[in-house]
């Protein structure tokens, strides 16, 4: 299964946590977090991947048995991560804040967020050429916190929708009513719309949605302006837009800069009782507004874009990547450590996680047992997606993987 548009490669992946701060060895201080077993061992040819919200957490909250099961594969130095589709904050920042919650020490190491992969266009991969000092335009998250991640991943030159908003107040006329908001994490655009010379306007190289965005109506708009723009000039329009003489009739054929999307979930658990709709939410409504002002597939046009996350190949195979790297430093060895056999997948949402762990092929010859577990998304019924087993939650979850894999 492919995500949608360009591919995001696993090589994508494997650097950018490589470059990011997953490789880094984990200091004294964070050695007492990370599961080490120092007398003989006896090794598990198994480990877990957990997903976040619906799992461990629900409206930032623990749920019952949360941190029990952690602590028990802790204890038992059986390897885990977390693999999730949400973000907002940087990897260190959600790790120290999930310790504090479920009264564990993880490591950064640990933990695979949406946007994590996004670490790696800094400089530059196969896909994407360096965006270090190049314009990105960010969307999403709470306040400034997506800028703040993507400073920290190394990127020089961010802007958001705020900005845009409060150095233009009327490119979205009714987003006036969060000014204020805006006014207090915003920046200065560092080049303004020119409609004299629009090429000297500002332009922008990248647009890289986050996390989940606050303002829809502001940040699809934008986005629109970027997509229909003459090159990623704000406050330009293309004259190759509609042209049926061109590929895509013309839409993102001229130097537009490209898309990326960090969660595919269309809905997600959250405080309320019912599912909420996610980025993938967000992306439907941008690709419904594309589609009606372009003709859409009707007329042959597609939104240009690529998808990162579960339930996608790449995303996976990075999570298994960690886990291998994650279970050698457990056991401080390499060597003769046999390999990793299994890997279950607990997870609350059938289109992200079950679909992801059944679907996903790996390379290092592990299988990919999925549980899906009642505490999220999923509300009873027969899933979309055919789980290993169905339980209440996950410290149930745990215990059908320990008995499973005879580990007493
Ligand atoms: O925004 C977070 C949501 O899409 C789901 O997160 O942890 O269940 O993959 P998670
Ligand atoms: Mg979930």
């Amino acid at each position: 299964m492919r995500p949608q548009g360009v591919l995001c490669s696993f090589r994508l992946l494997q650097r950018a946590y490589a470059r990011s701060y997953l490789e880094a060895t984990p200091g004294p201080g964070l050695r007492r977090g990370f599961q080490t077993v120092d007398s003989q061992p006896r090794v598990p040819d198994f480990a877990f991947a957990f997903d976040i919200d619906g799992v461990l957490l629900r409206a930032s909250k623990p749920l019952p048995g949360a941190a029990e099961a952690l602590s028990l594969l802790e204890d038992q130095g059986i390897p885990f991560i977390l693999l999730t589709n949400g973000g907002g904050k940087h990897e260190t920042e959600r790790v120290a804040e999930i310790s504090k919650k479920l009264d564990i020490q993880l490591d950064p190491t640990v933990i695979i967020q949406s946007h994590s992969p996004f670490a790696e266009f800094v400089r530059g991969t196969d896909e994407q050429s360096a965006l270090e000092d190049k314009c990105v335009l960010v969307v999403g998250g709470e306040g400034d916190n997506c800028r703040q991640v993507a400073y920290r991943y190394g990127y020089k030159n961010v802007i958001t929708p705020g900005d845009i908003l409060t150095a233009y107040p009327s490119i979205w006329p009714f987003s006036k009513v969060f000014v204020d908001y805006y006014k207090q994490f915003s920046k200065p655009l560092p080049k303004p719309i020119n409609l004299e010379d629009p090429t000297k306007s500002l332009k922008i190289d990248a647009v890289l949605v986050f996390n989940d965005p606050r303002d829809w109506g502001l940040d699809l708009q934008v986005v629109m302006d970027v997509l229909l723009s003459s090159q990623g000039y704000l406050g330009t329009l293309s004259d190759k837009n509609g042209r049926a003489d061109l590929p895509n009739r013309g839409y993102q054929q001229d130097g537009q800069p490209p898309l990326y999307f960090s969660n595919p979930d269309l809905w997600w658990a959250a405080g309320y009782h019912l599912p909420r709709l996610g980025q993938g939410g967000f992306r439907e409504a941008l690709e419904g507004a594309w589609a009606a002002t372009t003709g859409g597939p009707r007329k042959g046009v597609q939104l240009q874009k690529t998808v990162v996350g579960k339930p996608y190949q790449s995303t996976y195979e990075f999570a298994e990547k960690q886990l291998i790297r994650n279970r050698s430093r457990i056991f401080h060895t390499e060597e003769n450590l046999g390999p990793l056999r299994r890997v279950y997948m607990i997870g609350d949402n059938p289109e992200s996680d079950i679909r992801g762990a059944n679907s996903y092929r790996s390379k290092h010859g592990s299988e990919w047992y999925s549980i899906l577990v009642r505490s999220g998304v999923y509300a009873g019924g027969e899933p979309a997606w055919t789980p290993k087993t169905i339980v209440d939650g996950v410290k149930n979850a745990v215990e059908w993987g320990l008995k499973s894999s005879k580990w007493s």
